[in-house]
């Protein structure tokens, strides 16, 4: 089986612009695989998308589609597209429209029926697309994307407008194909989504991939952990063991019992200052020790866009060596 999709030395510079949208990029996806493309707005994430489909001829590089160009009708059969903004033709029904895409791609009038079943809009096969809802107009969409049973799917914000129930349908459909070898690129704003859903994460920032990684490889790059804890040790105390760097903790005077023994030590020893708290506190419980988040890691390589800025160092956490 051919690289679902080969990206090598990508550039473009739009007419007029000052600088590239995109600046040499390197990509693949592989069978199977699902790559989510994150970045702040004006990255360059739909300028890749839209030439990794065919509807944009780059200035430099070249694009392949399993093995092929995507701007040649039989390669562009192999693709599956959702693209953000689409517009159906009006005076069709949903199933007129998945029908029409499966015949075109070789298919049956069955697999399309069984697809509208799949993603659970069949009791809207014979509604008129503009009657749709913004999350109904998604799932046909994405009917209409998978029903030729690309060997690449490319999903521009696929989620965006579904309700929690009809996201996780989404993602388990989409496990599905991709055990069956479909590859999909994809982009969302929804990074805690990206790093549950998908293989790897790239990280585009003004037009130049700055990550590609797993997002578990992002995330262990931050190097603070935060560790939770019920503890009586004195706040003093445990500011005093080696690594810690901030404490949050409930005000000893707190109303709710529970909560004033709750403690929240930020450290890059995690293992330190563990074994050090056990041995002062052998009844310490309620123990979890949690790394940074993708949106941490994604913001910290300059993804998060112009507005957040990059990733403050452990502000949020305030230091309460008084409260004990
Ligand atoms: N048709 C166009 N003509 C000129 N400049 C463009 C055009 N389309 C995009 N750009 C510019 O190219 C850069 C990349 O845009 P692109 O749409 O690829 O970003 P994006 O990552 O998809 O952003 P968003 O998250 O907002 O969708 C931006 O600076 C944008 O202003
Ligand atoms: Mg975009």
């Amino acid at each position: 089986m051919h690289t679902p999709l080969h990206v090598h030395g990508l550039s473009h510079r739009y007419p007029g612009a000052t600088r590239r949208a995109l600046d040499d990029v390197d990509l693949s996806v592989r069978p199977g695989e699902c790559l989510a493309l994150l970045g702040p707005n004006g990255a360059g994430k739909t300028t890749l998308i839209r030439a990794a489909t065919g509807l944009l001829v780059p200035d430099g590089g070249t694009v392949t589609v399993a093995g092929g160009d995507p701007r040649h009708a039989d390669v562009r059969a192999r693709l599956g597209v959702m693209l953000q903004a689409t517009a159906f033709p009006s005076h069709l029904t949903v199933r007129e429209l998945v029908v029409g895409a499966a015949l075109r791609a070789g298919r049956t009038t069955a697999d399309a029926d069984r697809m509208l079943a799949d993603l659970g809009i069949d009791d809207l096969a014979g509604r008129r697309t503009r009657t749709l809802s913004g999350g109904q107009q998604r799932r046909l969409q994405l009917a209409r994307a998978l029903v030729t049973d690309p060997d690449l799917l490319v999903l521009d914000e696929p989620t965006e407008g579904l309700d929690l129930a009809s996201r996780r349908a989404t993602w388990e459909h989409l496990a599905a194909r991709r055990e069956r070898g479909t590859a999909i690129l994809l982009t969302t704003h929804l990074v805690a989504e990206a790093g549950t859903v998908a293989d790897r994460v790239a990280v585009l920032s003004a037009g130049r991939i700055v990550a590609d990684a797993t997002p578990t490889v992002l995330t262990d790059q931050l190097p603070d952990r935060t560790i939770h804890v019920h503890t009586t040790v004195a706040t003093a105390s445990l500011a005093a063991l080696p690594g810690v760097l901030t404490i949050d903790r409930a005000p000893a005077d707190d109303p709710d019992p529970a909560r004033r023994d709750r403690t929240s030590i930020v450290t890059r020893r995690p293992e330190d200052v563990l074994r050090q708290l056990l041995v002062l506190d052998p009844a310490a419980h309620g123990l979890r020790v949690v790394g940074a988040s993708l949106e941490d890691a994604v913001a910290t390589l300059g993804g998060a866009g112009d507005a957040r800025g990059p990733r403050p160092t452990s502000t949020t956490h305030h230091d309460r060596k008084d409260a004990a």
